[in-house]
């Protein structure tokens, strides 16, 4: 197949930042998907009403006039109870938990997972219906800090059965075998977990732009990714985890931890796929999944794809993409918005 074409892609995980910045990415995440679950780590995180119609209304005018819905996040704090939940029901598809100080502005997170204290706001989302979106590390050894997080997503996903809950940005096997013990636990897979691993980040010359929380792993760990993503398990869906830096904050002494990759990712996961000789499982890992997850309808958009060669940008204002210079062998061609 030299050609394909994915209706409504979706990226259920997208740091699309504020000011200057939202302008750039916005729109380049917009031009590709049919919309994106936005992350709320902004500084200061979003964390009320306010703040998410604001916010909101910051991605609908950076967007302009491309179809791209929005499906907002509430930073998690364990002082939300149901009347405050309840009130936000609408204007919100997830709420995001980050242990406190694991990544970039997750300062005002998470400490300890005392799951009585967090029991409260937990019950809500569960008796409202809201997804709960962990980023699942611990603070322990850098390379551990994933599988160390699993009892933890065991424990929510036992006390609360009946609340969806999902893992953000998975990069071990250990999280792979996870997903089947419980039936309310899912997860993302971004492209960069899929492509990469400790080796391209640290094995030579030191690659910032490929940088990110968690951090990239083993081979047998991308393997297990891969094999859930490229036969689109019923509970994997795309995430981008597509998190911009200026170039000054990545290629610095103390680097960021974030991959940009919104503009290169359905190019290059349709090489991915196609390499695996799984093109006709994409649509499910990037749309199908997600809608069926989350029970969303996106607008309509249709993407297509064609195996040319597709060279990427040294840069999108500010940032570095992956792959920055590099080729891709596959490229969008045509994006068709509305009607059927
Ligand atoms: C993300 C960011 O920069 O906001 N960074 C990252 O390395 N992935 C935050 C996150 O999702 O951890
Ligand atoms: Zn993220």
């Amino acid at each position: 197949m030299d050609s394909l074409t994915i209706d409504r892609p979706l990226d259920m995980h997208l740091h699309l930042r504020d000011g200057e910045m939202l302008e750039v990415v916005a729109p380049l995440s917009a031009a590709h998907f049919s919309g994106a679950l936005i992350m709320p780590n902004l500084l200061p995180p979003v964390s009320d009403g306010k703040m998410l119609r604001e916010y909101g209304e910051r991605i609908a005018a950076a967007v302009g006039e491309e179809s791209f819905e929005r499906y907002m996040t509430l930073f998690f704090r364990s002082d939300y109870d149901y009347d405050f939940l309840s009130s936000l029901r609408e204007s919100i598809t997830a709420v995001k938990l980050y242990p406190a100080g694991i990544t970039t502005n997750s300062e005002g997170g998470v400490e300890g997972f005392d799951i009585a204290e967090l029991s409260e706001t937990l019950e809500a989302m569960s008796e409202l219906g809201i997804p709960l979106c962990i980023h699942g590390e611990s603070n322990g050894f850098v390379m551990d800090r994933e599988a160390e997080f699993i009892p933890v997503y065991e424990k929510l996903a036992e006390n609360f059965p009946h609340l969806k809950i999902i893992m953000e940005h998975i990069s071990t096997k250990e999280s792979v075998e996870a997903l089947d013990r419980y039936e309310n636990l899912f997860a993302t897979i971004t492209l960069h977990h899929l492509l990469i691993t400790l080796d391209d980040v640290a094995g030579g010359l030191l690659r910032p732009h490929l940088f990110c929380k968690p951090i990239a792993k083993r081979y047998e760990d991308r393997e297990a990714l891969r094999s859930v993503a490229l036969s689109a398990h019923p509970k994997v869906m795309f995430g981008s985890d597509s998190a911009p830096h200026p170039r000054n904050a990545k290629e610095a002494p103390g680097c960021a931890a974030g991959v940009f990759t919104a503009p290169i990712a359905l190019a290059a996961l349709s090489e991915l796929f196609d390499s695996h000789g799984a093109l006709d499982r994409l649509q499910a890992f990037v749309s199908d999944n997600a809608r069926r997850i989350y029970d969303i309808e996106p607008p309509a958009k249709s993407v297509e794809l064609r195996k040319e060669p597709f060279v990427v940008p040294e840069r999108f204002g500010t940032v570095v993409p992956m792959m920055a210079g590099e080729e891709i062998g596959w490229s969008v061609v045509k994006v068709t918005q509305g009607g059927e």
